[in-house]
C-alpha cells in the first residue's frame, strides 16, 4: 500500500510519527508492504511560501492508496484559508463524500458519563462530507457597513444526499442492531431536510431489515449524553455532523481517542484524528497519539486489511483502558512512550 502522510501543523507531526510506528508493527507482523510519502501542507508552508494546496500535490494525493492526515490549522493564518483551501478542498476534489466517525467507549476508559458502559456507547456517525453549509456558497453585501448582509447557503443535492444515506443504510445493515437514525431539523429546515427525509424514506424501503427513525438534532445532542445506547448509526448533514461528532468524541473519553475517516468508497480516502492542532501543547511530547493510531487502524481496515486494522485498534484500546486519563499531558507517559507501547502490543498481538 502507498500511504500519503500529511502531518500538517501543531501536534500533527508528533501523532503521525506514532501512528506510523503502529502501522510498521502491523506491516511486519502480517507481512504487508507499506510505503510512505510525506507531504508538507498546512499553515507553516502557507506562511513560508504562500502555497495552500498546489494542483500537482492534489494530483499526487489522488494516486495514493490512502491518506493519513495529522492536523491542519495555524494561529497566524486567517480563519477559512487552510480549512477551505486544504481540508474541504481535499474532501471535495477527492469526492470523500462520507465522513465516518465511530464513537466507542473502550473498556477501562473513564468517560464523562457516570453510568455508561462500553455497550452503551457504540455508535457511528455518517456525516455528509461535501455539501450543506460547507459548500462555501454565499457572500456579503456592503461588508462592514451598517446595513451589511451576509449569506451562507446550505447546498443539498438529491445525488449527494442519496449516496450518503445509502452508505449509512449499508453500514447499519452490517452491524448487529441494524438501526439508523436520521438527525436533522426538519421542523425548521423545511426544504433541505424535507429532501433528506424523503430520500431516507425511499432508501429505507429497500432495507426492510434496518429500522429507521428520525430525531431532531438538538434532542439528539441531549440523548447522546443521557441515553447514548439509543443510537447505532446516525446519518446527518455536514454541519450537524461536525457538531455532534465532537460531542461523540467527548462521550468516548475525549479528542485524545477520537478518529474519523473521509471516505470515497470508490477512490482515495483520508483518515485523521478528529482533534485539531493543539498549539498549546505542540512539540512537547504531551499530546495523546491514540486518536491518530486509531485513524491508522481505520485506514487499514477500510483498505481490505481488516486483521491488521483490528490489531492496531485492539492495541490502542488496551492502552486507552490503562491510562489515568486520555487528555493531553495527563496520560502518565509521553507521546512517544505511549506510541511505543502500542506498537509493542501490535507486534506481539497481545
Ligand atoms: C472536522 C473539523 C473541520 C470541519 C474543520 C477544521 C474544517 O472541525 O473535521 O470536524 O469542520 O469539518
Ligand atoms: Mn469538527
Amino acid at each position: 500500500m502507498r500511504i500519503a502522510l500529511l502531518p500538517g501543523d501543531g501536534t500533527g507531526p508528533e501523532v503521525i510519527a506514532e501512528a506510523v510506528k503502529a502501522l510498521d508493527a502491523a506491516a511486519l507482523r502480517f507481512d504487508l508492504e507499506l510505503e510512505y510519502e510525506h507531504y508538507d501542507l498546512g499553515g507553516e508552508r502557507y506562511l513560508r511560501t504562500g502555497d495552500v494546496l498546489p494542483d500537482p500535490v492534489l494530483k499526487e494525493l489522488g494516486k495514493a492508496d490512502a491518506i493519513l492526515l495529522g492536523a491542519i490549522g495555524h494561529p497566524d493564518v486567517a480563519p477559512g484559508i487552510l480549512e477551505h483551501g486544504i481540508i474541504l478542498r481535499l474532501r471535495r476534489e477527492l469526492d470523500q463524500y462520507v465522513n465516518l466517525r465511530p464513537v466507542k467507549l473502550y473498556p477501562g476508559v473513564a468517560g464523562p458519563l457516570r453510568d455508561a458502559t462500553p455497550a452503551d456507547v457504540d455508535l457511528v456517525v455518517v456525516r455528509e462530507n461535501t455539501e450543506g453549509l460547507y459548500s462555501g456558497i454565499g457572500g456579503f453585501v456592503g461588508r462592514g457597513s451598517w446595513r451589511e448582509v451576509a449569506i451562507e447557503e446550505s447546498v443539498n443535492t438529491r445525488f449527494g444526499v442519496e449516496r450518503c444515506v445509502r452508505y449509512a443504510f449499508e453500514l447499519a445493515r452490517s452491524r448487529p442492531r441494524r438501526a439508523l437514525t436520521f438527525c436533522g431539523k426538519s421542523n425548521v429546515l423545511v426544504h433541505a431536510h424535507d429532501l433528506w427525509q424523503r430520500v431516507v424514506d425511499e432508501v429505507a424501503a429497500e432495507y426492510p431489515d434496518v429500522t429507521s427513525d428520525y430525531a431532531n438534532i438538538d434532542a439528539a445532542c441531549a440523548w447522546m449524553v443521557q441515553q447514548p445506547q439509543r443510537f447505532d448509526v446516525i446519518v446527518t448533514d455536514n454541519m450537524f455532523g461536525d457538531i455532534i461528532t465532537d460531542l461523540g468524541a467527548a462521550i468516548q473519553g475525549g479528542l485524545g481517542i477520537a478518529a474519523g475517516a473521509n471516505l470515497n468508497p470508490d477512490g482515495v480516502s483520508m483518515f485523521e484524528p478528529i482533534g485539531g492542532t493543539a498549539p498549546d501543547v505542540a512539540g512537547k511530547g504531551r499530546i495523546n497519539p491514540l486518536a491518530a493510531i486509531v485513524a491508522a487502524a481505520l485506514l487499514l481496515s477500510h483498505n481490505g486489511h481488516e486483521d491488521e486494522g483490528a490489531a492496531i485498534e485492539n492495541a490502542a484500546a488496551r492502552m486507552a483502558g490503562l491510562l489515568p486519563s486520555l487528555a493531553a499531558g495527563e496520560m502518565g507517559m509521553s507521546t512517544a512512550e505511549l506510541g511505543n507501547r502500542v506498537a509493542e502490543l501490535v507486534a506481539t498481538g497481545s
